[in-house]
């Protein structure tokens, strides 16, 4: 017996071990750190259990028979994250570089089916050269299991992706299909064909930070939803989003009441004169957002990509609300391209865990260029219209200023389903704004006026007294109420309470075939 306990103890301590001193050394060089201290790092302390640390690789092949570490180069298991239990896998970049094969997918492949199975979040950390090249097809293979898995489990379960490494070729695909993926400012890199095909195919010499760095995946491409400075930095994120999303979508995201209250009652007098007199001035949403979330706090995804559209988590009176808000900093708040996928991804992200969309409305319509007609913004806007009018969780919109043209209607606009709606008394919910209303209905005219610019001045004052307020829609009850904006957080809060009940019909269809 002692022999076998000798024996177990043995390769007990194998796995912890089976990435060579060098390789971890080289792998705390690069600022990286090993999977398993990851792992301490993302998980509640001491909450990890490991599966498969005894796995081993069944590969033959150019040498591999003598050189099988215990786990396979990927350390799987579960733990928890504020007390709520999530599955983890991270690959081991010291064992094989962290290269996916036949039986390492294969433990990927099961924590992914106890997690469906349990109705637990998944979180990837990603540190890999790919698909471990001496296994050829099988590790491939596991790609397409692990990918199917991905989808069958998207919307039911939250799916997390950390990139805190290379993520190259095909690999790329299991985390481009997750909910959030999290990168990390120069240690990150996701690219479908790596520097060195780039410049062999095109002649192109380019870098792997520019090809696939974190900042141009934040900033530029969208593929990633949050840039950390550090690893740490990428965990606390993780474990912050976790604390608005419920664990699958048959169950509520969690509930924190805070009896001392939420901390805005200061902030909410401010917004009676956030709104410029100039309408052509901007002003920071982030403000409004702040005044009304609880403890102002707002969890922003994707802030640095599409930064014309916020979202982001927060919560109201201790509950999760998903905010979609335009930001007329930055461009305006124009709807492009960027940002109706941003934001059409973000609402069908709550709309499947249950988590309320509170819209703050303030658009001068879609960004008019030669450039978004031919990239596809019919087809690509689309996507934000198509995500507001099927999400069936409870919907506020609350409209600042500008709700104009195209942009009324797609940004949470009651037509769509939302069920309260709510302006400010700066609320211009029109066609257009005056300057342009005028310059089209009223060409002629100012053409022969011997004071044009007089005369443009009284037709823009009379079109805007006429059409550019919140009134004409409360009449029609498009909008359910006109409301002071110091107030916004009480009839926000109790549009919500009201609407905790809402029950979502079901759908008899296969699935809707929203414009891609
Ligand atoms: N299959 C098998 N082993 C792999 C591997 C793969 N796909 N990727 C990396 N490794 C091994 C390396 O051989 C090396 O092993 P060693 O320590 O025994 O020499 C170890 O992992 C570390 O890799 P290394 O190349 O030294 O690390 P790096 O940081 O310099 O480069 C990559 C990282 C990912 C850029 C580089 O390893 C690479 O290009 N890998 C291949 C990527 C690829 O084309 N994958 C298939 C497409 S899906």
């Amino acid at each position: 017996t002692a022999q076998r306990l000798a024996e177990f103890l043995r390769r007990e301590a194998e796995p912890a071990a089976a990435g060579s001193r060098e390789a971890v050394a080289q792998q705390h060089a690069r600022g990286k750190m090993t999977a398993r201290e990851r792992i301490a790092a993302l998980l509640d302390p001491g909450s990890f259990v490991e599966l498969d640390a005894m796995v081993r690789h069944r590969c033959h092949d150019f040498g591999m028979a003598e050189n099988r570490p215990a786990g396979d180069g990927v350390v799987t298991g579960y733990g928890t994250v504020d007390d709520r239990q999530v599955f983890v896998f991270a690959q081991d970049f010291t064992v094989f570089g962290g290269s996916l094969g036949e039986m390492y997918g294969q433990k990927v492949v099961k924590v992914m089916d106890l997690a469906l199975r349990t109705g637990c979040p998944v979180i990837g950390l990603n540190d890999s050269g790919g698909a471990r090249i001496q296994e050829g097809v099988e590790s491939l293979a596991l790609y397409a299991e692990i990918v199917k898995r991905h989808v069958r489990a998207s919307g039911v379960v939250p799916q997390i992706s950390l990139v805190l490494g290379p993520c190259a070729g095909g690999a790329v695909y299991a985390p481009a299909i997750t909910d959030v993926v999290v990168m990390v400012d120069g240690i990150s890199h996701m690219f479908v064909t790596g520097p060195d095909v780039v410049r062999a195919v095109t002649g192109h010499a380019v870098s792997r930070e520019e090809l696939g760095g974190a900042t141009g995946h934040n900033a530029v491409s969208g593929v990633a939803h949050y840039l950390a400075r550090t690893e740490q930095e990428a965990f606390d994120f993780t474990r912050a989003l976790l604390g608005y999303l419920p664990a699958n979508n048959m169950a509520e995201p969690p509930h924190y009441p805070d009896p001392r209250g939420y901390g805005v009652a200061d902030r909410a007098d401010a917004l009676d004169d956030v709104i410029p007199d100039d309408p052509r001035q901007p002003y920071d949403m982030t403000d409004v957002l702040t005044a009304v979330l609880d403890h102002g706090e707002l969890l922003a995804i994707q802030p640095r990509f599409a930064p014309n559209i916020i979202c982001g988590f927060g919560r109201i009176e201790g509950r999760s609300v998903g905010v979609v808000a335009n930001q007329p900093l930055h461009g305006a708040g124009a709807l492009d391209i960027g940002a109706s996928e941003k934001a059409a991804r973000f609402i069908r992200m709550c709309d499947a865990f249950h988590v309320p969309i509170l819209t703050f409305v303030d658009v001068p319509g879609f960004l008019p260029s030669l450039e978004q007609e031919r990239s596809g913004i019919i087809r690509r806007g689309a996507k934000l219209i198509y995500a507001y009018a099927e999400a069936t969780v409870p919907m506020v919109t609350v409209i600042t200023r500008k709700a104009y043209g195209g942009g009324y209607g797609v940004m949470g606009s009651k037509h769509l389903g939302t069920d309260v709606n709510l302006a400010w008394p700066t609320a211009e919910i029109a066609v257009m704004g005056g300057e342009s209303a005028v310059g089209l209905l009223h060409r002629d005219r100012l053409r022969r006026s011997p004071e044009p610019e007089r005369e443009r001045e009284r037709l823009r004052t009379e079109y805007q007294d006429a059409l550019c307020h919140p009134y004409v829609a409360a009449e029609r009850g498009y909008v359910d109420a006109v409301i002071r904006p110091r107030d916004t957080r009480a009839h926000v809060a109790a549009a919500l309470r009201m609407l905790r009940t809402k029950r979502a019909p079901a759908v008899t269809r296969k699935h809707g075939n929203i414009p891609l």
